[in-house]
């Protein structure tokens, strides 16, 4: 007999309600596979029968540490560090020097990004460096913060790790490997403590109610996340995004995103870039 999980088409429907109802992520007929073998071996680590047993057993953990390896499963947590680099340019070039001025003239000036989705953590230490880089003495002036969210516990465990293998780091610039990243064992870089200070990484559902945030951020990035969402969700979390953006403020989605146009409260700026109304 196959080794791959069996599952009925109303098992499929209570899974699909289920992830879409906690995660906004549509799971068409054609993923019942994909599901299958993405499924399967961890079914098998846990001794559990049948896609219905194992919603129950989601469904029953206070923890809600099953429900992320479910998502696990389900989504991809791959990332790469300067991931669509027209974004950390955009942030070299306007974003951080207009906070520098606005800094130099009034001290209780913030700088604050969110890396939504950040996975493994390439993409908020990405932001950490061009942050690092291109504010130098101004950095240690601004009160500066990077909060990094993932609804994956294991992603967020590699991320606060900041330990990564050579092959990741290849196409990193040299100056940056030296400057930000110390050897760790043979073979693997940690990233550097003064990098590392600038982010905190915290669990976080995007499909929550509302977010547990006191201030805005200048700039969002929430790039190769919404492609699991539906048209609803999408649009449900841009609006909290966008509540959560400071006027003047930026998102980042990823390149192959799209937000429609309708229902957008941001302006566009340029491909994957929009921007809040108003003056910070
Ligand atoms: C493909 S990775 C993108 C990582 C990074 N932003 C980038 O562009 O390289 C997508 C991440 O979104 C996270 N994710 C998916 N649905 C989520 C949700 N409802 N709440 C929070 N994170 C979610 C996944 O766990 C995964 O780590």
């Amino acid at each position: 007999m196959s080794d791959l999980l069996q599952i009925r088409d109303s098992e499929f429907r209570t899974a699909s309600d289920f992830i879409y109802e906690r995660f906004g992520i549509k799971l068409t007929d054609q993923k019942k596979v994909l599901l299958a073998g993405r499924l399967s071996k961890r079914l098998r680590v846990l001794g559990i029968p049948t896609l219905s047993a194992y919603l129950d057993r989601v469904n029953g953990d206070p923890t809600g540490s099953e429900l992320a390896e479910f998502l696990n499963l389900i989504t991809t947590n791959h990332s790469y560090f300067f991931r669509e680099n027209d974004h950390f340019r955009f942030l070299t070039g306007t974003v951080l020097p207009g906070i520098v001025r606005e800094a130099r003239a009034d001290p209780s000036r913030t700088l604050r990004i969110w890396s939504a989705g950040c996975a493994t953590g390439e993409e908020p230490y990405s932001i950490a460096m061009t942050a690092a880089d291109a504010l130098g003495e101004d950095l240690g002036r601004i009160d500066a913060g990077i909060l990094a969210t993932d609804i994956s516990l294991a992603a967020l465990a590699t991320a606060r790790e900041g330990v990564y293998p050579e092959a990741k780091l290849r196409d990193l610039p040299r100056s940056y490997l030296q400057r930000f990243f110390v050897p760790d064992e043979p073979g693997s870089w940690a990233v550097a403590p003064e990098i590392r200070k600038l982010i905190l990484f915290k669990k976080l559902n995007l499909m929550a109610e509302r977010f547990p945030f006191k201030g805005a951020f200048d700039v969002v990035f929430c790039r190769n996340v919404m492609i699991y969402f539906d048209n609803e969700s999408r649009d449900r979390l841009v609006r909290s995004l966008y509540a959560a953006t400071r006027p003047g403020g930026y998102l980042f989605i990823g390149h192959s995103e799209s937000l429609r146009r309708e229902t957008c409260p941001y302006e566009y700026v340029s491909p994957a870039t929009y921007r809040k109304g108003g003056r910070p």
